[in-house]
């Protein structure tokens, strides 16, 4: 599908998504959070497709926040509510679905760029990247789950410094906080995440999923119920044929060929 505000490339098992609005440093604009919706409906739908990078285009930015110039049109609170429930139901999705999703932060992630982000699996930055949650300078807040992704990565006491000051930090901050994984050179960094999209997409499709999933699930709750929930996932990836398949294989000393059942 062919989308306004977004280029969805496939290269082999794994998808690009680059937010295409350089002009406005990739802001999500109400019309990018749809495409954004149906992007990933699409690749979430999608067989061949086991991985997912998102980047943003131009050399400026990942994304630079929701699209401020769409604010004032929210005239009520309660509009504003529904903005950030339908912002907060894309990203949950993409928490949710059942196949990686690397963020490639090529500059600017802020406001919602950033909790854009945090709902991926990974994030890799470039190391010119700055990252940060502004809205306080706008007399707003995070409305993208950026208050409880942030505290979850960071931490009480440092998601409330970035929220509360708005001061964006660099990637070597960021790593150092936990808030982004891995820091790479500009240049080197969308050829970094496809290979980790290549790699991710070669392993076991069922055991990916579930190990996903477990991790999420297992960070809503106790640590007693996440391990509840890991051993049942451990079951469903023993009934597979692919455990079955895989251990032959590292017994017999050669690769794996996965069927994802
Ligand atoms: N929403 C809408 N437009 C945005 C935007 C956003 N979040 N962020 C940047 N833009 C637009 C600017 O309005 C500008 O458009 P123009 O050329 O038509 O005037 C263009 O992108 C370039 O941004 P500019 O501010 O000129 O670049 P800069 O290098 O001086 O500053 C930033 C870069 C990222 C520091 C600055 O753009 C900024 O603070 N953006 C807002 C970040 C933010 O508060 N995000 C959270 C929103 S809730």
């Amino acid at each position: 599908m062919d989308y306004d505000t977004l280029i969805v490339e496939r290269e082999g098992a794994t998808a690009l998504v680059t937010f295409n609005r350089p002009k406005a440093l990739n802001a999500l604009s109400m019309a990018t959070m749809r495409d954004l919706d149906a992007a990933i409906d699409e690749l979430a739908a999608d067989p061949e497709v086991s991985a997912i990078v998102l980047t943003g285009a131009g050399e400026r930015a990942f994304v630079a926040g929701a699209d401020i110039s769409e604010f004032n049109s929210l005239q009520s609170g309660q509009v504003a509510v529904d903005y950030a429930l339908r912002g907060q139901a894309i990203l949950n999705k993409i928490e949710q679905l059942p196949k990686p999703v690397i963020a490639a932060i090529n500059g600017f992630a802020l406001g919602g760029g950033c909790e854009l982000a945090m709902a991926c699996d990974i994030r890799l930055a470039a190391d010119t990247a700055r990252l940060g949650q502004p809205e306080i300078n706008l007399g707003i807040i995070p409305g993208y789950g950026g208050t409880q992704r942030l505290a979850r990565l960071v931490g009480r006491g440092m998601a409330k410094l970035l929220c509360l000051t708005g001061d964006p930090i660099g990637a070597a901050e960021a790593l150092r906080i936990g808030l982004v994984d891995r820091v790479v050179p500009t240049a080197e960094l969308l050829d970094e995440a496809k290979a980790l999209a290549h790699k991710l997409a070669a392993k076991a499709p069922v055991a990916r999923a579930l190990i996903k999933q477990a991790i999420n699930v297992g960070l809503e709750g106790s640590l007693s119920e996440g391990l509840g929930f890991e051993a049942a996932q451990f079951g469903l990836a023993f009934n597979t044929e692919d455990r079955r398949e895989g251990v032959t294989a590292f017994l017999e000393k050669r690769q794996a060929t996965w069927k994802g059942q």
